[in-house]
């Protein structure tokens, strides 16, 4: 293991910057490294097999950067891509070093937050195609009913901050009204993609006053407080001189622009060709 390394976030763009915000707000002594694809984002529509390559791609960038422990801060590739790294490539690559993502803690606690037992699931396409939230989230909480609805518009509307007028409230609508009409019993709407928590002001328009929505920055900021403390040894290794760089595969003056939006603080950030 290398002598003191960053903590890594991968997103395919944007989003990850609200769940890295949540965890520097958490855990602010740690260095983080955080890296969005965006010249090849978004990932959502694309398939199995090109999520995972780029993904892989990515941790293993994140290994040349010293990284020993990287989060996939996106849904779609905890979906499409984790579980094979974890099991085929770091044992072969990397044996000591650590991929987590954010479905499995979002898993783990989502079935807390509903009192009617069922959870409505706003994701990417690839996302509920794998069904992998209704896989995990029926090892933790085997009564819950889970539904699912793919919102493929909401992710390009975010990158292009065209999410705040009428154009993106019909999109909003209509997947909102499609997920509640599965089931009247939802009361819980679970933000499945990191892009989303953007979204929220507009999301409330269309969601009973009643209905909870959570975003997964601080479930997942909470988990890696948690893993770290259950992980000495990760733990001791990570650099702790509370240090932020931002890299993006595609133009930085647009990645800092937006970024900002996103991580809620100016950034700036370093080009990397992968
Ligand atoms: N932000 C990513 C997620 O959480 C996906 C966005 C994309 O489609 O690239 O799923």
């Amino acid at each position: 293991m290398e002598k003191g390394s960053p903590i890594g976030v991968f997103d395919s763009g944007f989003g990850g910057l609200t769940v890295l915000k949540e965890i520097v707000h958490q855990l602010p002594q740690y260095d983080y490294l955080y890296l969005g694809d965006n010249a090849r984002a978004p990932y959502g529509n694309r398939s199995f097999e090109t999520v995972y390559h780029y993904t892989l791609q990515c941790v293993n960038w994140f290994f040349q950067q010293g990284c020993s422990l990287v989060i996939l801060a996106c849904n779609t590739s905890s979906a499409k891509a984790l579980r094979t790294i974890q099991q085929n490539d770091l044992p072969k690559i990397a044996p000591h070093k650590r991929v987590l993502g954010v479905i499995r803690p979002t898993a783990e606690i989502i079935g807390n937050f509903s009192d009617t037992k069922s959870v409505g699931i706003l994701a990417t396409n690839g996302t509920v195609a794998s069904e992998s939230y209704p896989m995990e989230i029926a090892k933790f909480f085997p009564d819950l009913k889970v539904f699912q609805e793919a919102c493929p518009m909401w992710v390009p509307l975010v990158e292009n901050r065209e999410f705040d007028n009428p154009g993106a409230d019909y999109f909003i609508e209509k997947n909102i009204e499609q997920l509640l009409t599965q089931s009247n019993k939802i009361d819980t709407l679970l933000l499945a993609c990191t892009h989303y928590p953007l979204l929220i002001n507009s999301l409330r328009k269309f969601v009973p006053p009643t209905t909870a929505i959570i975003a997964q920055g601080d479930i997942v900021a909470d988990s890696l407080a948690d893993y770290l403390h259950r992980h000495p040894a990760i733990e001791n290794n990570c650099l702790k001189s509370g240090q932020l760089q931002f890299y993006t595969t595609d133009n930085t003056t647009d990645f800092d622009e937006k970024g900002a939006f996103f991580y809620g603080e100016p950034i700036q950030s370093k080009y990397v060709a992968l």
